[in-house]
C-alpha cells in the first residue's frame, strides 16, 4: 500500500506516540519517510520574522510547492506586519506567538528559523523532535555544546535539516570549489578568511532598555540569561552581547568560516585554536570584538587564519589584503590564489592575472534545495547539512573562547603571540595598523590575547590547562525549561 506522508503522521498520532520536551507537546513523527505526492506542498512555519526572516519569506515564496502556512514571532508588531503582508500575497498562514505551539501543529511539515543566535539550536532541536524538517539560520548553535546536542537530535530524529549558509548553493562557488578539489589550482598551502564589515557603535543607555510593547520577553530570552539590556536598539544588536550573540565572527563570520571549511574539504573541528582581539574606539554596551584575529590548525596541517574587522580603515588600501576589502576567503594554492566570496570566485595566477572567473548567484537556489531534499526525503541532497554547519559555527565559538580568556596585551604582545604563524602575524599587523588609524593606545585599551586551545575533536571542547575556563564559555547552562534533551 502506498501510504502518503500525512497518513503516516496520522497513524503515528493514533498510536499515541507523544514526546514532551521543554514544554513542547508533540506527536512523534514517522520514521519511514515516503516522498511527497507530486502536487503536495510543503507546509512551512516561519519563526522569527524581522530582518532575515522576512528575506526568507520572500525567497521561499519563489520556490514551487513551498507554502507559507504559519508565521511566528514573539514581537506582536512584527507578527502583525508579516501577517498583513502574507494576506496581500493571498496567503492565510496561522499566526503564533509561541514556537512551541507551532511545533504542536499537525498542519506544519517544516520550519524556517531566523531568530537570534541563542535560540537556533534549541528551537531546531524541538522542531525536529516534533517531526518537522528544519531550515535554520547560521550560526546553527550559540555554543559548542549546543551544536553537539543538535547533531545528536538530528541523528536520532532523522529530520532534513539545512543550515542558512547559502554560499554552499552558489553556482559559481560550487564550480570553483569543484575545480579546487580536483587539483586544478595546485596543492593548497593556507586558507585566509576575512570578515571585513564596517559597522557602528550600538550606544549605551543609562537605564535598561524596555523591550517592544507586548513582546514575550521570556520566549525571546529562551536559554539565555536574564540580564539587563543596555544597548539602544532591541532587535538585531543582540549580536554584540555574549549572552545572545557571538560577535561578527559568529555573525558574518560563519559564512567565510564555512567557505574556508569547504576549501579545506570539510575537515571537521580543528586540533588547536588561538583568538585575540577586542572592542575598540566605541564606548558602548557591546561586548564582542570589533577587531580580531584567529588561527586554526587541522589534522592535515594546512593553517586557517581569520580576521574580523568592523572599524572602517582610515587607509582603505592598507586595510585590504591582495585587493580584498569585503568579506571573502583567499585559498593559497601552488599555482596562485583562489578568491571566493558571496556571488562567485576568481583564480589569480602568480603574475597577478585573473586566470579564471566563476560567476555566482549568491546562493539563490538554497531554499529550493531544502524543499527538494524535504520532498524527496533525502538529506544527502542538502547543500548545507549540519555536519558542515556545526563545525563552521564552532570555529567562531572556539576563537571567541580563546580571546575571552586571554590576557591583556599591547602590540608587542599581540605580535609575539602570532610568532611562528606567518598568516596570523600578517592579520595582527593589519589590525594594529587599523587601530593606529583610530589612535588607540593599546597600553590603555589592551587587546585580549588568547592562549592556544587544544581541542578534543570529538566533542569540540577544550582539553589541558585551559579546559576549565574555556569550556565554561563553550557550554553554558541554559535557563530551566530551555534544555536540549536528546
Ligand atoms: N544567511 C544569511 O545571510 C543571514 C543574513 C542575516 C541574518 N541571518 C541570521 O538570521 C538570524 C536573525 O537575524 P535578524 O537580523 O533577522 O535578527 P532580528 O533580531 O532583526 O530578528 C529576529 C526576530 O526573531 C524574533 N524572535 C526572537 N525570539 C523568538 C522566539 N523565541 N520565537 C519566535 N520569534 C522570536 C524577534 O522578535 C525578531 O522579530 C540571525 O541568527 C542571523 O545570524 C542570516
Amino acid at each position: 500500500m502506498n501510504l502518503t506522508r500525512r497518513r503516516l503522521l496520522k497513524t503515528a498520532a493514533a498510536a499515541g506516540a507523544t514526546v514532551v520536551l521543554g514544554g513542547c507537546t508533540s506527536t512523534a513523527a514517522e520514521t519511514t519517510r515516503p516522498v511527497y505526492a507530486p502536487s503536495e506542498p510543503v507546509r512551512l512555519g516561519f519563526i522569527g520574522l524581522h530582518g532575515r526572516g522576512n528575506d526568507l519569506l520572500k525567497s521561499f515564496r519563489q520556490v514551487p510547492l513551498a507554502q507559507v502556512s504559519a508565521l511566528c514571532d514573539v514581537d506582536p508588531q512584527v507578527l502583525a506586519t508579516r501577517m498583513g503582508e502574507a494576506k496581500a500575497h493571498g496567503e492565510s498562514p496561522m499566526p503564533f506567538a509561541d514556537p512551541r505551539r507551532l511545533f504542536d501543529s499537525a498542519d506544519i511539515d517544516a520550519v524556517v528559523i531566523a531568530t537570534p543566535n541563542h535560540l537556533h539550536a534549541v528551537l531546531a532541536s524541538w522542531a525536529a523532535q516534533a517531526g518537522k524538517d528544519v531550515y535554520v539560520e547560521k550560526p546553527v548553535c550559540h555554543d559548542v555544546r549546543e551544536g553537539q546536542l543538535l547533531l545528536a537530535v538530528a541523528d536520532r530524529t532523522r529530520r532534513i535539516i539545512q543550515a542558512g549558509t547559502q554560499n554552499r548553493s552558489d553556482i559559481g562557488l560550487r564550480a570553483a570549489f569543484a575545480a579546487l578539489h580536483a587539483g586544478e589550482f595546485g596543492a593548497v598551502s593556507a586558507v585566509r578568511g576575512f570578515c571585513f564589515r564596517d559597522r557602528a557603535s550600538i550606544g549605551r543607555l543609562p537605564m535598561p532598555l524596555v523591550p517592544p510593547a507586548g513582546l514575550d520577553y521570556n520566549l525571546w530570552l529562551g536559554p539565555a540569561a536574564d540580564e539587563p539590556i543596555m544597548r539602544k536598539q532591541f532587535h538585531y544588536d543582540w549580536h554584540w552581547v555574549w549572552n545572545t550573540g557571538n560577535g561578527d565572527i559568529g555573525n558574518q563570520g560563519p559564512h567565510e568560516l564555512d567557505l574556508a571549511c569547504w576549501a579545506l574539504g570539510d575537515p571537521g573541528l580543528p586540533e588547536s585554536v588561538l583568538g585575540l582581539g577586542g572592542r575598540f574606539a566605541w564606548d558602548d554596551a557591546g561586548e564582542t570584538a570589533n577587531a580580531m584575529a584567529a588561527w586554526y590548525l587541522f589534522p592535515g596541517g594546512i593553517p586557517l587564519s581569520f580576521e574580523v574587522r568592523n572599524l572602517a580603515p582610515k587607509d582603505k588600501a592598507a586595510g585590504a589584503y591582495h585587493g580584498i576589502a569585503e568579506a571573502a576567503i583567499v585559498v593559497e594554492c601552488a599555482d596562485g590564489e583562489l578568491h571566493a566570496h558571496r556571488g562567485g570566485a576568481t583564480f589569480i595566477d602568480h603574475a597577478g592575472k585573473i586566470a579564471r572567473t566563476f560567476a555566482g548567484d549568491a546562493g539563490a537556489t538554497h531554499q529550493e534545495n531544502f524543499i527538494t531534499a524535504v520532498r524527496q526525503r533525502q538529506s544527502t541532497l542538502l547543500h548545507a547539512p549540519l555536519a558542515h554547519a556545526v563545525p563552521s559555527a564552532d570555529l567562531a565559538h572556539l576563537a571567541n573562547a580563546s580571546m575571552r580568556i586571554g590576557v591583556p596585551g599591547d602590540a608587542q604582545a599581540a605580535l609575539a603571540a602570532a610568532r611562528g604563524h606567518r598568516e596570523l602575524g600578517e592579520h595582527v599587523e593589519r589590525l594594529l595598523g587599523i587601530l593606529e588609524g583610530y589612535q588607540i593606545d593599546l597600553a590603555k585599551t589592551p587587546m585580549h590575547i588568547g592562549p592556544v586551545l587544544s581541542i578534543d575533536r570529538s566533542t569540540g571542547l577544550c582539553t589541558g590547562a585551559e579546559a576549565g575556563r574555556a569550556n565554561a564559555l563553550l557550554q553554558r547552562q541554559p535557563r530551566p525549561g530551555w534544555e536540549i534533551v536528546v
